[in-house]
């Protein structure tokens, strides 16, 4: 069992979405690291991961990608106790400072993995398991020779698609209006999803869209919906 993000698999993958940052932790978080990990974190060891044993129930459940520190996955988890919520996160203060939410508002229904998203629903997610896929401000890589570092590909949306149970939401928020070109694009070469007429509007504002607004961008706001058959492409 590891928690780590280089594991044996990490040679299937070279391009990475993040640069892991050392980034300061404080001690209230190594603490929350050390001591509540046991009960909210789940390591992956390359199995799939049986969720309705982990939240100890069957209930939709929400998978938040790249969660940051965590606002935002803590604020919907309380706001909806009937769904079960997964953040994923590669940036270990950013996890630890979640736990500390997770302690602080005794959340019960939400559970973190800290590990790269890619690989996790690679190895360790069933097919048709996921009620919603949340992705905000994903990492921009806004240099060219960048671009390709970006989380949203063709083949990222063929993974989400087999993830998701059919009907079921991936919901994107981007700040930078060429990932958001970009994120266009992908989605309209990929027809196992329809476009929704809006995005839901439950989530909570975190520092990105701060910054964003201090940049002078405006958020790009969508969401798609898993189709039960795929349209027939010659
Ligand atoms: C720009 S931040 C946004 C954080 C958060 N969504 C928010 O709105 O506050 C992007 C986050 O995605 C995480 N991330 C990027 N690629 C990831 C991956 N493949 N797996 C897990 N986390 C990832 C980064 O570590 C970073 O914390």
């Amino acid at each position: 069992m590891t928690s780590s993000t280089e594991t044996k698999n990490s040679h299937h993958r070279q391009i990475r979405s993040f640069v892991l940052r050392t980034g300061r932790q404080t001690a209230a978080q190594r603490r929350a690291l050390d001591e509540l990990w046991p009960n909210f974190g789940l390591n992956i060891d390359n199995q799939t991961i049986d969720l309705a044993t982990q939240f100890g129930r069957a209930a939709p459940i929400v998978m938040e990608i790249g969660f940051g520190n965590g606002e935002n996955i803590a604020a919907m988890a309380m706001a909806a106790p009937e769904k079960s919520f997964l953040g994923i996160e590669v940036h270990e203060p950013g996890v630890g400072h979640c736990l500390l939410q997770i302690e602080q508002h005794n959340i019960s229904n939400l559970r973190l993995i800290r590990h790269d998203a890619v690989e996790v629903l690679e190895t360790s997610i069933a097919n048709g398991s996921l009620d919603r896929v949340n992705l905000f401000f994903p990492d921009p890589w806004h240099k060219k020779r960048h671009n390709k570092r970006r989380i949203v590909q063709r083949n990222f949306m063929r993974l989400l698609a087999q993830k998701l149970r059919v009907g079921g939401i991936f919901h994107v928020v981007t700040d930078w209006p060429n990932y958001a070109e970009h994120i266009a694009e992908v989605m309209s070469n990929s027809p196992e999803f329809i476009a929704l007429p809006e995005a839901p509007q439950d989530r909570t504002i975190t520092r990105f869209d701060t910054r964003g607004s201090k940049l002078g961008h405006s958020n790009w706001e969508r969401a798609w919906c898993t189709r039960s058959k795929l349209p027939i492409t010659p």
